[in-house]
């Protein structure tokens, strides 16, 4: 069987979580391939609402087995609190949960180095989420990381030592008011990762080798979206890995001739959280409904984002950069009662008309060009089948269908695991 693809085309924010969790009973496997607890996938089902950071979203299925990848960064600290909010569903993540050896690992100062790094830029900041995301990455492309696997070697404080010094030193060089106490980060630190090492090491590229050739079905869980990939998103307002289709054979080992499905996320409309430009933001009355009725705040930092309209230029690219196969729209439910809807279907830039998103979206440089399509005024929320949805709803679906290209197979109407129309 392939390894099938799931990703955000958007800024993040585009309900994987949910998506990965409705689609587990399918897979075997469920494998996450690069991010950290930057991520905050949402989950809800019997009522409950449950936010995973670094732990793939098929956690909550008896029988499938999760894999947090070699791309992925983990926060020894971040992770055990995420361990501990499982135990009140009884969730035996020891014996479903596993990690690569090539994983790297957070460490305190990481955070605190992210944290002098926003300080530093001011106005230029990127809006990070602070959790030590770009630091980590530094250090792993540096070539001075820490890897889960030093974790079980007898010198592996030594090594953090020497990083933490270093990482001391160019925090006093950021000459910015970052304010902590070590001594207590590092109690907590060293704690966590003796917990963390209770759990399964493995070599995953091998595992999941050996677990496609002997037939198990896999689905890689990706976090973030596609505008936020340090190649292809909108530099430098984009988290520090790729997060597109590629990042999914890097961060998992899997050669590329063995992905199958490319499943792309996205909203009916856009979000964004965080600084860097957004073409088709709203700065009215709409955004704001969009804001209130989407409940759009930040599932890991609580801050508000920003929304606007459905922008097909950004989301074309992302399809093509990820090659999706099958389409899943998110949130249509939030749009009900609208009356007039717009999709940004081309941009004004340099004096031309565009249908490809060029290398400056900031808004000195683009114009987005609309069209609009006529609202829905029913709720969408207890709808349980495609022959339900309304007329205007469909022709929204249809146009994107025709213009990108692939179906849209799911319609999510609602949070919860049921709220789901297969089409
Ligand atoms: P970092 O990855 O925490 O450094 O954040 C870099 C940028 O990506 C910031 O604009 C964040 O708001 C954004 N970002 C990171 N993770 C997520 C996510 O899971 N959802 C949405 N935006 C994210």
């Amino acid at each position: 069987m392939a390894v099938d693809l799931l990703l955000g085309l958007q800024w993040g924010d585009e309900g994987k979580g949910k998506i990965v969790d409705v689609l587990t009973s399918k897979y075997d496997i469920i494998a996450r391939f690069q991010g950290g607890p930057n991520a905050g996938h949402t989950l809800e089902f019997d009522g409950i609402k449950h936010v995973l950071r670094t732990i793939p979203s098929g956690i909550f299925h008896e029988k499938s087995t999760n894999i947090i990848g070699n791309g992925v960064v983990i926060d020894p600290v971040v992770f055990v609190k995420e361990l501990e909010g499982l135990e009140q569903f009884k969730i035996d993540y020891k014996s479903k949960l596993i990690i690569s050896r090539k994983a790297h690992v957070i460490l305190p100062t990481h955070r605190l180095l992210d944290a002098a790094s926003e300080a530093s830029k001011g106005k230029a900041k990127i809006g990070s989420t602070l959790k030590g995301i770009g630091p980590t990455y530094m250090d792993k492309t540096g070539r001075n990381g820490i890897r889960i696997g030093d974790l079980e070697l007898s010198d592996w404080k030594e090594k953090y030592r020497a990083l933490a010094n270093k990482h001391e030193a160019m925090i006093s060089f950021y000459n910015v008011d970052v304010q902590y106490d070590l001594a207590d980060l590092e109690a907590e630190f060293f704690a966590a990762v003796e917990t963390l090492k209770e759990l399964t090491f493995i070599d995953s590229e091998e595992y999941i080798y050996q677990a496609h050739k002997s037939g198990k079905s896999i689905l890689a869980e990706g976090a973030q979206g596609s505008l936020l990939d340090i190649d292809f998103g909108t530099y430098p307002f984009v988290t520090s890995s790729n997060t597109t289709a590629a990042g999914a054979c890097t961060g998992l080992g899997v050669a590329p001739n063995k992905i199958g499905d490319v499943y792309g996320i996205f909203k009916a409309y856009t979000t964004r959280v965080g600084s860097g430009p957004f073409p088709t933001e709203l700065f009215d009355k709409v955004g704001e409904d969009m804001a209130r009725i989407g409940h759009e705040f930040g599932a890991v930092t609580g801050r508000a984002r920003r929304c606007g309209w459905l922008d097909l230029v950004a989301l074309r690219y992302a399809c093509q950069v990820n090659g999706v196969t099958k389409l899943m729209m998110m949130k249509g439910d939030v749009l009900s009662g609208f009356k007039t809807l717009k999709i940004a279907t081309s941009y004004k830039y340099k004096g031309e008309e565009i249908t490809h998103l060029p290398y400056n979206i900031e808004p000195e440089n683009v114009t987005p060009v609309y069209t609009e399509f006529s609202g829905w005024k029913e709720d969408l929320t207890k709808m349980t089948e495609a022959s339900q949805l309304p007329k205007e709803l469909n022709d929204y679906i249809d146009f994107l269908e025709k213009e990108l290209e692939i179906p849209i197979e799911v319609v999510s109407v609602g949070p919860d695991r049921k709220q789901t129309i297969f089409k």
